[in-house]
């Protein structure tokens, strides 16, 4: 089958298309024909090194959608020929970037047959990631407000979808060009992240209860000031290794709870795959796919998710 493998760690130069042999699936795993590999940040990371794969060379790609070609024998949930998708490969185990891949049957879901196979790839890592911080974890309610930084990406997008599901009122800070789309997918009060005043105009929409922060270093003492008291915030992401406070006493005085996470520790995955996938087969989860590479540019959809700017999901389809 042809893959895309990093023999070593370094930029995206060092992906490569190589044939290799179709890996055979476990008594509990299933192996995937993939027809979409969701590209994400933490794809790059594991290829520089900064997170360590556990082999080389090493199929990146974690989200995958596609058909069962081959079931282990102890894999009771899937049959030869299900449309699923899935995520949470490519770090403790090869990845998706490829034309086969073996998940685990308890990493992946049925797609539901109207959700194209691109979609399903688009909504897996980052509906997880999303499901886990504002239902898991910041307990969202229907009465409350949420506010989700970075709201035209791979996460926030979906994220502003699955508040907007629980019932929630959802503000949103993304660049102005995006706000019409993110209006569509039901944000209430999309704001430009840009602007000098974006505290005051989150406090004119209302004051968030829960917050799905992507850059703790830049937005940790914003969160605590335009919060609501026991302000809920779940972080999921930064852009330099270290985060703080500036103002502690003002976080303290907030009562200001803050969750870290990491969706590889979502302990029931394929639980909450299912879930997405009800959301998606009602209408109520649509993930945007803003562009398709093909495996020989995996380099350049690796580079376009960190440098570019995009509405939704960038995939590969082998
Ligand atoms: N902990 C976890 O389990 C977990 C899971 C998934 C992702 N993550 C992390 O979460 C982050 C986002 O992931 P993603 O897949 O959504 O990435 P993405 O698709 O690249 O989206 C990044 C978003 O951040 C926005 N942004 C850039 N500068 C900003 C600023 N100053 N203020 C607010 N927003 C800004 C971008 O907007 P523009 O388009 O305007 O640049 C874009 O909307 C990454 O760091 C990723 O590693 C963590």
């Amino acid at each position: 089958m042809r893959a895309v493998r990093y023999h070593e760690h370094g930029g995206p130069n060092v992906l490569q298309v190589d044939d290799i042999e179709r890996p055979d699936p476990g008594p509990e795993e299933i192996r995937v024909a993939v027809e979409a590999a969701g590209v994400n940040p933490v794809d790059t990371y594991f290829r520089e090194g900064g997170y360590e794969p556990p082999t080389l060379p090493m199929i990146p790609g974690s989200d995958f959608a596609g058909v069962v070609d081959a079931v282990g024998e102890r894999v009771t949930e899937f049959d030869e020929g299900d449309r699923v998708f899935g995520t949470g490969l490519g770090n403790d185990r090869q990845g998706t970037y490829a034309e086969y891949a073996v998940a685990p049957a308890d990493r992946a879901a049925r797609l539901p047959d109207e959700v194209g196979f691109s979609e399903g790839a688009a909504a897996a890592l980052v509906g997880v990631t999303a499901w886990r911080a504002l239902v898991d974890h910041a307990g969202l309610d229907p009465t409350e407000t949420c506010l989700v930084h970075g709201a035209n990406g791979g996460v926030g997008h979906v994220a502003v979808q699955i508040a907007g599901a629980a019932g929630a009122t959802v503000l949103a800070t993304a660049s102005e060009e995006y706000h019409d789309e993110l209006r569509e997918l039901g944000v209430d009060a999309p704001l430009d992240y840009g602007r000098e005043d974006l505290a005051e105009a989150v406090i004119e929409a209302g004051r968030p209860d829960a917050i799905l922060d992507h850059r703790l270093d830049q937005y940790l003492d914003f969160d605590a000031e335009v919060g609501t008291q026991g302000v809920r915030v779940v972080g999921i992401g930064n852009t330099r290794p270290e985060a703080g406070f500036e103002n502690v006493a003002a976080a303290r005085g907030k009562e200001m709870r803050l969750h870290l996470m990491s969706m590889y520790n979502t302990p029931d995955m394929a639980g909450v795959l299912r879930k997405l996938a009800h959301l998606l087969a009602a209408g109520d989860l649509r993930p945007h796919v803003s562009r398709r590479y093909k495996l020989s540019q995996a380099g350049d959809a690796q580079k376009a998710v960190l440098r570019n700017s995009f509405f939704g999901k960038l995939v590969v389809r082998p």
